[in-house]
């Protein structure tokens, strides 16, 4: 494979895991909506997150059909990942929704991680016709998983953690 052959067929390796990255983070996401409905507010917040997921999903998945993979193979990964993750129905109680917020802000950084390497390969292999595509789903993703230093532990879907904290300890002393 000349060096051309290499890049291309290391960014589609990079689209494809990245698609997998996000229907994993959905597979996680999903059950949260069902067992905070006890908060409206955060499970709006998620589920404006599954949307957005979803067109980011979506993007990748014009990218792999512009370089003409066949995307069926890709499902099989996506649904053995989300079993592992299925929701139990109860609600939950409000200190796990600071879990998940956690484990969301978490995952969130990998999901940038991968654009920007994504970005990186697309770049080096001339792929410009790439680049707005990719460059979307990381400006979505590094504005709702940044990393804000002017609160204790930062910011997950443009809410700092340390308001929900808040919220948490005033819910539970009322
Ligand atoms: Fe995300």
């Amino acid at each position: 494979m000349n060096a051309e052959g290499t890049v291309r067929s290391i960014f589609v390796t990079g689209l494809k895991n990245a698609h997998a990255i996000e229907n994993h983070a959905l597979s996680i996401i999903k059950p949260q909506v069902s067992r905070i409905e006890n908060y409206p507010e955060d499970a709006t917040r998620l589920d404006q997150h599954i949307h957005k997921t979803e067109t980011q999903i979506a993007r990748l998945n014009q990218l792999l059909s512009d370089f003409a993979e066949d995307r069926s193979a890709l499902k099989d990964v996506a649904l053995s990942l989300t079993s592992a993750t299925a929701a139990t129905g109860q609600t939950v109680a409000a200190d796990e929704i600071l879990k998940y917020s956690f484990a969301n802000f978490a995952f969130e950084q990998v999901e940038i991680a991968a654009s920007r390497s994504l970005l990186t390969v697309a770049e080096q292999g001339g792929f410009s016709a790439s680049s707005t595509a990719l460059r979307a789903n990381l400006d979505e993703k590094e504005k709702d998983g940044r990393l804000d230093r002017t609160t204790p532990v930062g910011c997950y879907l443009e809410v700092p953690l340390a308001e929900i904290c808040r919220r948490n300890c005033k819910g539970l002393t009322e």
